[in-house]
């Protein structure tokens, strides 16, 4: 089978997660990272045997310095692509898409840039079809896509009239957390709604959803409790069906030893996930509450983590590799381990 040649711009926290999700799919190969640091971190991609390349020639001479063997710079990693998924730093890859637009190379942008950098966001289980063939996608924010999962599995249920959500952000990612962060303060979002909820809309326009976020002093995840009118009046039973009915929504119990992110970081590892990464969203059965037409639950997500399967997806939409939707999200899945019940 000819496989797809993908190329990694970024290898930080979340291209290091792309890169390596991209290596182990049956269907494509990793033709090359591009970054511009000199440290360890580029250090392990020249460990695992990922092609290293510069972003210009400046950082060529950087990295060849540190005795980073460099392949060439991001213009010669574009030649040898079909796709590229850029994981640098929020606004720098709408700098890059001028250079990838004139190579025609289909790209992928993550969630710190704007729905306007390539007119589509993309969510796996929502809108997996209408990315089909283009030239470019977005993959939405870590908050946005735990919120697009949940909500569309209930509105696939049928059940899903409108939705308020609090979302408790992570202050920084832990990696970086003695340059950056805060600490003995909460930090709301300046305004209501804050920028979540709107984000949502670009993938679903039809959702009625509000959210409110506050920063919060950990790094581990974030935590959202959420409000949902429902159409009608339902039992728990059936609103838990909807979410088992998502392929990357896990139920998982409090009352297991569950009872903060903390624990569920350390089942993660205890999983022998990579990183401790949990890509799917840990949503609490037994304190979600349903009291006739209104249903109340509150989740965890692993900003770090969750959106590498759906790069995974936006890969093979835009390039065509699987027509659908269900048959790539099921590839996605077994190959990165993500599942129902984690026990
Ligand atoms: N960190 C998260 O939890 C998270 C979650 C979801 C989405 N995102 C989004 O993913 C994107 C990347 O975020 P991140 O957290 O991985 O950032 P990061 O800072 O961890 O990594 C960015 C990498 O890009 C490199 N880089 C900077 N300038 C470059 C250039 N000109 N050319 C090539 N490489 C360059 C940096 O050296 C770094 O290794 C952003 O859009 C962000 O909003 C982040």
């Amino acid at each position: 089978m000819e496989r797809i040649k993908v190329a990694i711009n970024g290898y930080g926290v979340i291209g290091k997660r792309v890169a390596d999700a991209v290596a182990v799919q049956d269907d494509m190969e990793l033709v090359g990272v591009c970054d511009i640091i000199t440290d360890w971190r580029i250090k392990i991609a020249v460990q695992k045997g990922y092609p290293i390349f510069a972003f210009n020639g400046d950082y060529q001479k950087q990295m060849s310095e540190t005795s980073v063997p460099v392949k060439g710079i991001l213009n010669d990693l574009i030649k040898l692509a079909d796709i590229i998924v850029d994981c640098t730093p929020k606004k720098i890859a709408s700098q890059n898409i001028e250079t990838y637009k004139a190579s025609s190379l289909k790209f992928i942008v993550q969630g710190g840039e704007k729905h306007e950098s390539t007119g589509h966001s993309f969510s796996a289980e929502n809108n997996y079809e209408s990315a089909l063939g283009r030239a470019s996608t977005r993959v939405v924010s870590c908050n946005t896509t735990s919120i697009i999962r949940t909500l569309t599995a209930l509105k696939k249920a049928g059940l899903l009239k409108k939705a308020r959500g609090t979302l408790l952000r992570r202050a920084t990612d832990p990696w970086e957390s003695h340059l950056t962060g805060i600490i003995n303060t909460l930090v709301p979002e300046e305004e209501i709604p804050s920028h979540q909820g709107p984000d949502a809309k670009t993938v679903d326009p039809d959702l009625d959803v509000v959210t409110a976020a506050v920063k919060v002093p950990e790094t581990l995840s974030h935590l959202h409790y959420w409000f949902i009118q429902l159409t009608r009046e339902v039992t728990k039973d059936e609103v838990l069906e909807a979410f088992r009915n998502s392929s990357r929504i896990a139920l998982i119990n409090y009352a297991d030893g569950l009872s903060a992110n903390n624990t569920i970081k350390e089942l993660m590892l205890s999983l022998n996930r990579p990183y401790g990464d949990m890509y799917e969203v840990a949503l609490w059965q037994d304190m979600l509450k349903v009291e006739g037409d209104e249903l109340f639950y509150a989740y965890v997500v692993d900003n770090q983590a969750i959106v590498i399967p759906e790069t995974i997806d936006a890969i093979r939409a835009l390039t065509k590799l699987e027509i659908n939707a269900m048959d790539s999200i099921k590839k996605t899945n077994e190959s990165l381990g993500i599942r129902k019940n984690f026990y």
